[in-house]
């Protein structure tokens, strides 16, 4: 098959021939259908996530069809269109059997712990808890950042954030999570405020439903700013992570507000405004995607028309075009998501 490889961080990445994944037992392999480039998959070409190991191929946001299934699948058949969480829980753990996957201890990530989606083919292991199949009216593009940001922005705002009607929703950071946030925000009823230094992605971020938009490049006080214009946040999220970000996150929120961390920081541990944490009884709550029991919920949405991931894709690629299109998101300067769509 093909696929986009890297034999080094930081390194070229190149299209190469190279062998079809075999059909392990328990897991399926998929003949990749589209694939969204995620800043996550920038931050593994870059370095900074421990679990790669190169020579490596990324791309863990992606909708396939079944073409090989495994010993012991009971559940997947060949020919079906499957979408997958890019954190697959092995199914038979304390946290899986709770339906809590995204923080299970034997999880397998393709496109970070093992080869992923930048191919012709790759792999969903433990597939009868980890395969999805796609209702038949989404499209491939859709399904395909279901995957990751969507979901991860489903499981950030509505189930760790527990957004409400009529509460502020503060998004830090408005690519394609941010973006997804935006949409959740506005399906619930919130006032949503977008954050961002790029004006492209805060214009975007108004038609995702954003009530208000802040530029962060042209304010020295984010979190009062945010308190100035709505008294501050019920829920906020930082969907860039950086030090900033998060900061400006905490300190956007009223007295017990929650605090989402979506965005990967660079950093193990990171300086924020803890006195603001204690003073003002906030919540912090991480994320680690969405577990594929959940999938149902953001597909549900997506039917009753309360989001539409297609808004937030503003760019569509070949598997030829991501040995440059991955390096180039360093400099930010694409507003919402590219989606491999042509493989
Ligand atoms: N925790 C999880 O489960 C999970 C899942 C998916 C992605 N992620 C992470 O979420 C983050 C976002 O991913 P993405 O693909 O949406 O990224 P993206 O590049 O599409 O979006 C980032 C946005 O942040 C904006 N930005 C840059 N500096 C800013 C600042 N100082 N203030 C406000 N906005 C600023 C950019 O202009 C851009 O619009 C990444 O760190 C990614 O690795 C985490
Ligand atoms: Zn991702
Ligand atoms: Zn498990």
């Amino acid at each position: 098959m093909r696929a986009a490889v890297f034999e080094q961080f930081r390194g070229p990445i190149e299209i190469v021939e190279v062998a079809d994944p075999a059909v392990a037992p328990g897991e399926v392999v998929v003949e990749v259908l589209a694939v969204g480039l995620c800043r996550s998959d920038y931050h593994g070409w870059h370095g900074t996530d421990p679990d790669i190991a190169c020579p490596h191929v990324g791309g863990h946001e992606f909708v396939g069809r079944v073409v090989g299934v495994g010993e012991g699948v009971h559940r997947v058949r060949e020919g079906e269109r499957v979408v997958a969480p890019f954190v697959c829980g092995c199914g038979s753990c304390a946290p899986c059997l709770l339906g809590q996957h995204q923080v299970c201890r034997r999880q397998q990530q393709p496109g970070f712990t093992r080869w992923g989606a930048f191919a012709t083919y790759t792999t969903v292991p433990f597939a009868d808890t980890n395969a999805v199949l796609v209702p038949s009216e989404v499209t491939d593009e859709a399904a395909a950042l279901v995957g990751c940001r969507v979901s991860t922005a489903y499981r950030g705002v509505i189930e760790r954030g527990r957004l409400a009607a009529g509460e502020v929703l503060c998004v830090h950071g408005c690519g394609g999570v941010g973006l997804a946030a935006i949409a959740f925000g506005h399906a619930v009823g919130a006032q949503v405020v977008a954050v961002d230094i790029s004006p492209d992605a805060l214009a975007l971020a108004v038609t995702l439903g954003a009530d208000l938009t802040l530029d962060a490049s042209t304010i020295d006080d984010v979190g009062a700013a945010l308190h100035d214009l709505v008294g501050g946040a019920h829920v906020s999220v930082d969907c860039l992570g950086s030090a900033v970000t998060a900061g400006n996150s905490i300190l956007s929120l009223r007295a017990l507000g929650r605090h989402v961390q979506i965005g990967l920081l660079p950093t193990a541990t990171a300086d924020l405004p803890i006195s603001r944490v204690i003073r003002d009884e906030l919540e912090l709550l991480g994320v680690h995607g969405l577990s594929a029991s959940r999938f149902d919920q953001v597909f549900a949405m997506m039917a009753a028309g309360q989001i539409d991931p297609a808004d937030i894709i503003t760019q569509r690629l070949t598997l030829a075009d991501v040995p440059t299109a991955l390096p180039a998101m360093r400099a930010f300067a694409q507003p919402g998501v590219s989606v491999v769509t042509k493989m």
